[in-house]
């Protein structure tokens, strides 16, 4: 029989993914989305049952009507910057509402759960790559949201046997190598996305936020994550839980980092585009770098990243932003800045 997967946020970027990554592993997807800040049209692979999480009636509905076993929760909001400006939102949507589908999940009766945590749970790391073992200190109410729920998930499975892999992801980007999905957040806050939008015209330049980091080039360093590679993960997370695996938190990152340059690089490379940069100075709060140390996510899921090299991450990513744009997308070297 096949089973059926609740993917909270599933009309969202990294959910849709998940869902399309289910059911060609055989599962259905069921979204659940308020479509606060998702899309309809990301919804393809099964149902979408249009909803909030703090609605736990229809919650627990959805669950037992469709028989759900298994969790993957994406639904949160996740811009730091508004997070900061905005705390009590982020607790309320991104913890309390949490708590509320943790609840309906024990009176539904499924038992487990994939979690989006992220490496904002780690704060300014002391050093790089970050191992899953180093302290936590977030340093905006985002990450300090998404750590609460980490920490509740320990007791909750330490209480209810509740299992589950709490995936702290690094930075996703890419879009589905077939066209049909993508990212699309408004506003958008995403360096990949803002260096396309700048490559397309519909930004002036793109400002590369601190040049004097202790960086090989100056700029910060972040570690890139295609979606789909992030959404396989979350495949072989639920796989693992399936056959009895115990609760675990896993880095799911790459483990190399590329500057804002590099990436800046990269998308020349791939548009055959000269991109306007602007220099301009770091921003409060910006880690240096953070890279994943993404050994334990291998040894215990058997997964690595296969499409995750910068320049095939940002080749989607312009397939589908210039497609969206109503042009095709140059073939590199064919058009010139
Ligand atoms: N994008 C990244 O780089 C990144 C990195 C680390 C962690 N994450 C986490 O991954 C998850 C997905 O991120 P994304 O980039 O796909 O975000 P997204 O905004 O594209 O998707 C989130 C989805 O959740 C839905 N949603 C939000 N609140 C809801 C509510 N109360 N009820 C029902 N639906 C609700 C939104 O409508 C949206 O479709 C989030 O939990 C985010 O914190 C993302």
């Amino acid at each position: 029989m096949t089973k059926t997967i609740l993917v909270t946020g599933g009309a969202g970027y990294i959910g849709s993914h998940a869902c399309k990554a289910l059911a060609r592993a055989g599962y259905e997807p069921v979204a659940y989305d308020s479509l606060v800040r998702g899309h309809r049209d990301a919804v393809r692979w099964g149902p979408l049952v249009e909803g909030d999480l703090a609605d736990r009636a229809l919650l627990v509905a959805t669950l037992k009507r469709h028989r759900v076993e298994a969790v993957m929760h994406f639904a949160a909001f996740a811009y730091v910057e508004e997070s900061v400006r905005e705390p009590a939102l982020y607790f309320r949507n991104n913890v309390i509402n949490t708590f509320g589908l943790f609840e309906a999940m024990r009176e539904a009766g499924a038992g487990r759960i994939v979690f989006s945590s992220t490496c904002a749970t780690y704060g300014v790391p002391e050093r790089v790559p970050i191992a899953e073992d180093m302290p936590q200190h977030p340093v905006n109410p985002y990450g300090e949201g998404k750590l609460m729920v980490e920490r509740a998930l320990h007791w909750l499975d330490a209480a209810q046997g509740l299992k589950f892999a709490a995936l702290r992801y690094f930075n996703a980007a890419g879009a589905d190598p077939d066209g049909e999905i993508g990212e699309d957040h408004d506003p958008e806050t995403h360096l990949i996305p803002l260096i396309l939008q700048t490559a397309l015209k519909q930004r002036a330049e793109i400002a590369i936020y601190g040049t004097d980091y202790p960086t090989p080039d100056g700029s910060a360093v972040r570690d890139y994550i295609h979606v789909q590679d992030l959404a396989e993960a979350h495949v072989r997370a639920l796989q693992y839980l399936e056959g009895g695996g115990s609760s675990v938190a896993l880095n799911l990152g790459t483990g190399t980092g590329h500057s804002v340059r590099e990436t800046i690089a990269s998308a020349e490379r791939v548009t055959g585009l000269s991109i306007p940069k602007r220099e301009a100075p770091r921003r409060a709060g910006d880690p240096p770098a953070l890279v994943a140390d993404a050994r334990r996510a291998r040894a215990v899921l058997g997964w690595q990243a296969r499409v995750s090299d910068i320049d095939t991450i940002v080749a989607t990513a312009w397939a589908w932003h210039s497609a969206r744009a109503g042009r095709a997308a140059p073939t590199r070297g064919t058009v010139s800045g």
